[in-house]
């Protein structure tokens, strides 16, 4: 039998359960049989100690019935995941965004002129202007909302501004963000853009976006314990003994620790997530993205389910092409039309998961960062569709052949950076201690570059010592966001970047690097080619 030790690193405690003895709370409202049985308990126990989870909380609505199971733990101290604990459930926040905005389309008195297609730049011209003439005039919330606006995450931008950033900082910064396509030629992820939506609607309706999903959405649907600010998570927490708020996690394997994150060095909501919700309160979501009723209108459910931008021709175990529609992803399994979204952020996770046509929906939320839940919510999901064993899509196997190739992986990227370096690297032209010092970007923000590791979270990696590696971090990042580089030649650098996850033994981005000497002998510049599929450098300046 396994037995996991698990060492609480930041807190100095350490806390040993036996995976197999997991205790679970239920609150369950049905009289029919759950699906949570014994063989979905076990397999449960074992997923969450294959994937180093803690915790993991699960809903299932079926018509008029709700289950809500807890498993693990919310906390390492040894609070328990109850279907009560709240999670930030990240990016789900995004079909809500696309909800509201929905809500100001179907007006036709007070807000008659906003339609899906309303560019940007009728709503808040000057604050939205993109580095392309034609992409400032033409952008759409429905670009936004899509994802084919042609900007990149850049997610490092707003993860590096620290906790005061505000969503019209957020779009304002986007003038000094390269693009990577045109407007509408191709679906890509970007969070930022959701932000300059949420800032739009601040705008138009002189509301905050926390209010305004309050009042419109989550209100009108009973969400009582879901939040846009953790400071109201925290006096629910305070009032509300069913209100505990899960203690985010990442697992370093090569320490074989727990880390867990900092609540307070959170971002701040940006329309892009934000929302902190348990799976309860989830469950009336998910009825309204199977049913499509109030507070949705019809027409703006059809809107928000329709394909507005593909996103892959194919995604296993899906049949044919997955698009998103407007804060939600769909697809087709196995015959029928899944719609769903998944949030991640600094070790929560959650996804929602729906098939209208069965009345059936999944959601589930955890506390790091790790397949778990998707491997539980695939079998719920397969076992209401009565799949044969011998048929289901093996996630687990597909994810321990990708763990255990991940390694080989990197390496492999690492050397596609350089193909060409020379055998015997040029060593770079200045004293390690010249490069050290603060660079700026308009929209990046600083990043103090250091030969010291910075001592918050840090924790040595294999890979971390070799060549000459110099650090860079912020003074005012969110979940420590670092980067740090590895020599490759002459001025010529690796880069990985952390965001959120500097515990973790692996970066988010990998890419290259390098500084600008100048005639004088100072390092005038610090380029990161931060989107790696754009080859672009951006420039941090020396202040
Ligand atoms: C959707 O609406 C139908 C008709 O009102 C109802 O029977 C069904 O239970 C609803 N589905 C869910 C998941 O709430
Ligand atoms: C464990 O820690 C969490 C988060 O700090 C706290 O809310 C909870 O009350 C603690 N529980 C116990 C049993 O100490
Ligand atoms: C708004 O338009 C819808 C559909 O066009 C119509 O049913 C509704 O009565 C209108 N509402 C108002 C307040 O005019
Ligand atoms: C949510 O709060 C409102 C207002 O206090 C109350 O009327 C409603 O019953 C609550 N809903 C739930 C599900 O607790
Ligand atoms: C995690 O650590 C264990 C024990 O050191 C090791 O066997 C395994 O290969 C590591 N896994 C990964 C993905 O690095
Ligand atoms: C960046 O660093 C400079 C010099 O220390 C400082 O004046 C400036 O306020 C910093 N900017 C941010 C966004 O922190
Ligand atoms: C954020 O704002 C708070 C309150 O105004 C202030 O105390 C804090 O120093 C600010 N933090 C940063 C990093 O600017």
């Amino acid at each position: 039998m396994l037995v996991l030790a698990i060492l609480l690193g930041i807190a100095q405690l350490s806390w040993q359960f036996n995976p197999r003895q997991l205790l679970f709370t239920d609150a369950s409202e049905s009289s029919s049989t759950s699906p949570f049985d014994k063989s979905f308990d076990s397999l449960v126990e074992d997923t969450l100690a294959e994937w180093q989870t803690p915790g993991l909380a699960v809903a299932v609505v079926h018509g008029d019935d709700t289950w809500a199971k807890g498993y693990g733990y919310a906390s390492l101290n040894g609070s328990r995941v109850t279907p009560h604990t709240l999670f930030n459930t990240g990016s789900t926040t995004k079909s809500f965004i696309a909800s509201l905005v929905s809500i100001l389309v179907d007006s036709n008195t007070t807000y008659k002129d906003i339609t899906w297609n309303t560019p940007f730049s009728s709503l808040i011209r000057d604050d939205f202007v993109l580095p392309d003439a034609w992409a400032t005039e033409h952008t759409t919330l429905a670009d936004a909302l899509s994802h084919r606006t042609g900007m990149p995450r850049h997610d490092f931008s707003w993860l590096n501004a620290g906790p005061n950033v505000t969503v019209k900082d957020i779009t304002r910064s986007m003038r000094y963000l390269p693009l990577h396509h045109e407007p509408r030629v191709e679906w890509e992820y970007c969070n930022i853009m959701f932000s300059a939506v949420s800032y739009a609607l601040e705008t138009v309706m002189g509301e905050s976006t926390g209010d305004l999903l309050r009042d419109w959405l989550w209100s009108p649907m009973g969400m009582n314990q879901t939040f846009y600010d953790w400071s109201d998570a925290q006096a629910c927490v305070r009032k509300d003994k069913d209100c505990e708020l899960a203690t985010p996690y990442i697992w370093n394997n090569y320490t074989q620790h727990y880390v867990p994150e900092a609540i307070t060095t959170f971002p701040p909501a940006t329309g892009a997530g934000g929302t902190i919700s348990n799976v309860l309160d989830y469950t009336r979501w998910l009825r309204r993205l199977i049913n499509g009723t109030a507070p949705l209108s019809p027409e703006g459910y059809r809107a928000i389910t329709s394909p507005h931008s593909v996103m892959f021709a194919e995604l296993p175990p899906y049949t044919g092409p997955v698009w998103y529609g407007y804060g939600l992803i769909m697809g087709i399994y196995r015959g029928f039309k899944v719609i769903q979204h998944s949030g991640s952020i600094g070790g929560y996770m959650s996804n929602m998961l729906v098939i209208p046509d069965k009345n059936w929906g999944v959601v589930t939320m955890q506390n790091t960062d790790s397949p778990a839940q998707n491997i539980l919510w695939l079998k719920l999901m397969d076992d209401t569709l009565e799949v044969p064993k011998e048929e289901r899509f093996d996630l687990d196997t597909l994810m321990r052949e990708q763990r255990a190739g991940s390694a080989a992986a990197r390496e492999a990227r690492r050397h596609a950076l350089y193909p060409d370096l020379p055998s015997i690297p040029i060593p770079p032209v200045l004293p390690l201690t010249r490069y050290e010092g603060t660079y700026s970007h308009p929209a990046y923000h600083n990043i103090t570059i250091s030969l010291n590791a910075p001592s918050h979270g840090a924790v040595v990696t294999p890979d971390g010592n070799s060549g000459l590696p110099l650090y860079g971090t912020s003074a005012t990042a969110d979940l420590d966001t670092i980067v740090k580089l590895t020599h490759a030649s002459g001025e010529h650098w690796i880069v990985d970047v952390y965001m959120g996850a500097w515990t973790r033994d692996y970066s988010d981005i990998m890419s290259r690097a390098q500084f600008e000497v100048a005639a004088s002998g100072v390092a005038e510049k610090f380029g990161m080619q931060i989107e790696p599929e754009i080859e672009e450098y951006l420039w941090f300046v020396r202040v």
